[in-house]
């Protein structure tokens, strides 16, 4: 259920980035009597629906929370389910993708991740690379306090090095060291949107999400369609963005 019932009107501006938190493709299928592998089945429909409906708004990026360094410590099979989810993009959702013109990237760590998984992953990326549309980033094995402290070593490996001075560190460059800097002036989102009415950031792009606007929305995310996004979006078109300052 849309919480807010504002109406999605495409002459205001659309968010430039949209983060979004898949959420509820367990609940969505318990509720119906199927497995929770099912609600992961939809859930990818809904993200094809999602990035294509943003698509066609004129939206740059959309990233999507898809497997979280945290969703290891579910039960096997359902790992096993979400891991073969790239091959299910390739062969399904791929060529809508590609006919919609958007370009897959990742952002998120392949280590640890078996090496079929690894292969559809970067077959998806390799295939969408020359396209110019959506970027549809994928969070996968993802989470961002490691990314912060993969960041930090980072840095500190350059100070150590003597190739940079403690002075020179700054938001700036902090940013250049996280996983989303392919994105370049893109990587702060600018809105966010969680499914599924929990109400909490689970460790999703801490240091990017500083300044963005956040909605959380009851629908569980496999019902997510051009519709339940397109209201998503007039929350945002409604919101009144300052940054610290007040005007
Ligand atoms: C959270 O819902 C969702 C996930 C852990 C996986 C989301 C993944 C997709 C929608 C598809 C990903 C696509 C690719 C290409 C890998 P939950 O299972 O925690 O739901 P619950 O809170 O109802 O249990």
């Amino acid at each position: 259920m849309i919480q807010e019932n504002l109406v999605f009107n495409p002459e205001l501006p659309v968010p430039q980035h949209v983060a979004v938190i898949m959420d509820g493709n367990g609940r969505w299928a318990q509720a119906q009597g199927l497995k929770r592998t099912a609600g992961h089945r939809e859930g990818l429909n809904a993200l094809r629906r999602v990035a294509i409906a943003a698509a066609q708004m004129g939206i740059k990026v959309i990233t999507a929370y898809a497997f979280s360094t945290e969703n290891w410590r579910r039960p096997q099979e359902e790992i096993s389910y979400l891991m073969s989810l790239p091959k299910l993009l390739n062969d399904d959702v791929l060529p809508e993708l590609m006919a919609n013109d958007v370009k897959i990237t990742i952002t998120g760590s392949l280590e640890g991740v078996n090496r079929t998984t690894q292969a559809y992953i970067n077959e998806a990326i390799a295939k969408t690379k020359d396209n110019k549309g959506l970027i549809l980033n994928i969070a996968f094995n993802y989470g961002s306090r490691a990314e912060i402290v993969k960041a930090s070593q980072s840095i500190a490996q350059q100070v150590a090095e003597g190739q940079l001075a403690v002075g020179d560190i700054d938001e700036e460059l902090f940013s250049r060291s996280l996983q989303t800097a392919f994105l370049n002036d893109l990587q702060d989102p600018d809105f966010l949107i969680r499914s599924s009415g929990e109400v909490r950031l689970s460790n999703y792009l801490l240091w990017q999400l500083a300044y963005s606007e956040m909605y959380f929305v009851d629908t569980m995310w496999p019902d997510f369609d051009q519709s339940v996004f397109e209201s998503c979006i007039a929350v945002y078109q409604h919101r009144h963005r300052r940054f610290g300052d007040v005007s």
